[in-house]
């Protein structure tokens, strides 16, 4: 997720411009960069790391002209670097891009063999070369980006400016957000609102498959088949800080309902539903190598070690290579089996914790392949492993992980296919039905985040209780610790999760009417065994929660409140039934009124032992 930005008008282009970067610093801050036209040249600027960096190139040198774009990059596609930071130039013609170009391997391939040369490794340099080969060839310019984007599939908002044609801006969207400001005699372009809040509220937004030029005297719009729309203005209402949260009251409940879009881009570009192949770009391994591979070792802190837990699952049940899972805080101080046919798998959304981390010291040692899977290009964990799968899940600001984890969940999916069809455990027939699965991920966590006004009503109900249990089997059993641990963090009610089937050996002295029992009940190859655990826990006079997907559930099953979310195939319901479960944890908090974004005595990324 990164943050576009752009301006035509009658001022200064890179003050206005720099301005609006700062205000989506929250989008991404790894590199950023500026593109400018005075008098018919096009001048570009790109630094990595913070904002504040090309700022200072600025002051030394600063960019005069009124027109220009902008980003503030977070890396999905090439580590963070200058020749990885956007705008990036073909020609004439400079872009900035935010999302994922699915198939821009092939364009790669299709430009070089046209004699292309590139200088970066992203996806959105191949957008530069796509227009300007077109505009060389003297099509209008608005003609040119409207035929390249029939030849993209991909996520993307597209801005775009053209020295041979200063007098207008072209933006493009589609599945990745884009807006157009309107001041007096100017014009702003930016991902989101917070970019435009000083200079308009006068907006217009462009919606998926559509192409907009902008001058500073008109707007015109166009849909994907060409034809011309009227779109009226809308007036913004929202402060500067509602703004960054996009309307939601907290960041947490934005990146909850990030989710669906957030999976969506991890797996973009990295599948073939056709072939039923998985690539896994910087994780090389040859089918020989996987077929060498005795054991995983996933290792990892949190919510991050839930997601092991559901991985090795998919690892052991997918590939049928044996996992194991650990804390970072245990695995660096015991002795692990390890050897060079071991492989030490960290999953992290920072990257930077340091008892996850503390792994690789160990992996080392033994020789073992070290792999991770991480949320920020280049962070620590990721520069000390021999291989990384990123999540596309974007700046996850909120302390409770919530797209962090599910987009971690969808890795893991991902590395079991791709490792299964590697070392012919996985046929391609099962592994097109897999990644067939997966093309419905989006679409039920959607339909679940529709039990919003749901679980918050039986949020209320639940405010005050002094403990919570959550039980769950099987793949599911990890989403009860996950459940239990985001309540736990941000609404400070001590709660834990259990295997459903353990409740016996202990937990079940716990129950009694003042302890919300929450249950995860799929239809699934434990449904009748978890029903028998929740008769035990109502004759207890439990107060009984469940999640099912199950439409129809036996009619005498007691609860104070059933929440259903649409059914999705065995290795999928984990991301679905975590959804609810954050709502929840989410509401709870929100009734009880603790600092739901930024919880007493928690960091986002523990740093330290
Ligand atoms: C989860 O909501 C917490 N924020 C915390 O448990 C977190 O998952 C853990 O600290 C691991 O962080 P990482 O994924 O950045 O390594």
């Amino acid at each position: 997720m990164c943050g576009i930005v752009g301006y035509i008008g009658k001022r200064e282009a890179a003050p206005l411009i720099l301005e609006s970067l700062r205000k989506l610093e929250y989008r991404g801050y790894d590199s950023a960069g500026i593109a400018v036209i005075n008098e018919g040249r096009v001048s570009v600027r790109r630094c990595e790391g913070k904002l504040k960096n090309l700022e200072t190139l600025l002051d030394r040198d600063p960019m005069i002209g009124s027109i220009g774009i902008g980003h503030t990059r977070w890396a999905t596609h090439g580590r963070p670097s200058e020749t990885n930071a956007h705008p990036h130039r073909a020609g004439d013609v400079v872009v900035v891009h935010n999302g994922i170009i699915e198939n821009y391997l092939d364009l790669k391939e299709q430009l070089t063999q046209r004699g292309t040369k590139f200088s970066s490794e992203t996806d959105t340099e191949i957008v530069a070369h796509l227009v300007a080969e077109k505009v060389e060839r003297r099509m209008d310019f608005l003609e040119a980006v409207r035929k390249s984007l029939r030849e993209i599939h991909g996520s993307y908002a597209l801005l775009f400016l053209n020295q041979r044609d200063p007098k207008r801006l072209i933006v493009a969207k589609n599945s990745t957000p884009i807006v157009v400001g309107w001041g007096d005699g100017e014009a702003f372009i930016a991902s989101d609102i917070p970019a435009l809040l000083d200079y308009t509220r006068k907006v217009t937004f462009l919606e998926d498959g559509e192409v907009g030029e902008v001058s500073v005297d008109s707007f015109r719009l166009y849909n994907g088949n060409g034809k011309s729309i009227q779109r009226p203005f809308k007036e913004i209402t929202w402060d500067a800080v509602a703004a960054r949260k996009g309307g939601y009251r907290h960041f947490m409940l934005k990146e909850i309902h990030e989710q669906p879009r957030a999976v969506a881009d991890t797996f973009r570009g990295r599948i073939s539903l056709k072939d039923g192949e998985v690539s896994l770009e910087d994780i090389h391994l040859t089918a020989n190598q996987v077929k060498q591979i005795k054991r995983v070792h996933l290792v990892a802190c949190g919510t991050a070690w839930h997601a092991c837990l559901v991985g090795k699952f998919m690892l052991e049940e997918i590939a049928h290579i044996p996992a194991e899972v650990d804390y970072g805080s245990e695995f660096r101080y015991r002795s692990p089996l390890m050897d060079p046919r071991s492989v030490l798998l960290m999953v992290s959304q920072s990257g930077e914790t340091a008892d996850t981390l503390a792994a690789v010291e160990i992996a080392r040692q033994k020789k073992a392949k070290v792999l991770s899977i991480c949320n920020v290009v280049d962070s620590s964990i990721p520069r000390k492993s021999d291989g990384v799968l990123y999540t596309h899940a974007g700046p996850e600001i909120s302390v409770a992980s919530t797209k962090a984890f599910t987009t971690q969940l969808t890795a893991l999916y991902l590395l079991a296919i791709a490792l299964g069809r590697r070392n012919g455990n996985l046929s391609r027939p099962q592994a097109k039905k897999l990644l067939g699965d997966l093309m419905h991920l989006s679409h039920w966590m959607e339909e679940a985040l529709k039990l919003e006004s749901e679980v918050e009503s039986l949020a209320r109900d639940l405010t005050h209780s002094p403990d919570f249990l959550y039980l769950g089997r099987g793949i599911n059993y990890p989403i009860a610790l996950e459940g239990a641990l985001k309540l736990k963090e941000i609404s400070y009610i001590h709660a834990e999760g259990y295997p459903a089937g353990e409740m016996k050996h202990g937990p079940i002295a716990l129950i009694d009417e003042t302890m919300p029992v929450v249950v995860l009940l799929p239809r699934d190859r434990y449904f009748q065994k978890t029903l028998g655990n929740l008769k035990e826990v109502e004759s207890r006079g439990g107060k009984i929660m469940i999640l099912t997907d199950e439409e129809k559930l036996p009619s005498d099953i007691p609860s104070f409140g059933v929440l259903t979310v649409p059914k999705a195939s065995h290795f999928l319901t984990p991301m679905v039934l975590s959804v609810p479960l954050q709502l929840m944890a989410y509401y709870i908090a929100v009734h009880r009124g603790t600092d739901v974004d930024q919880p007493r005595n928690l960091a986002k990324s523990v740093t330290v032992e």
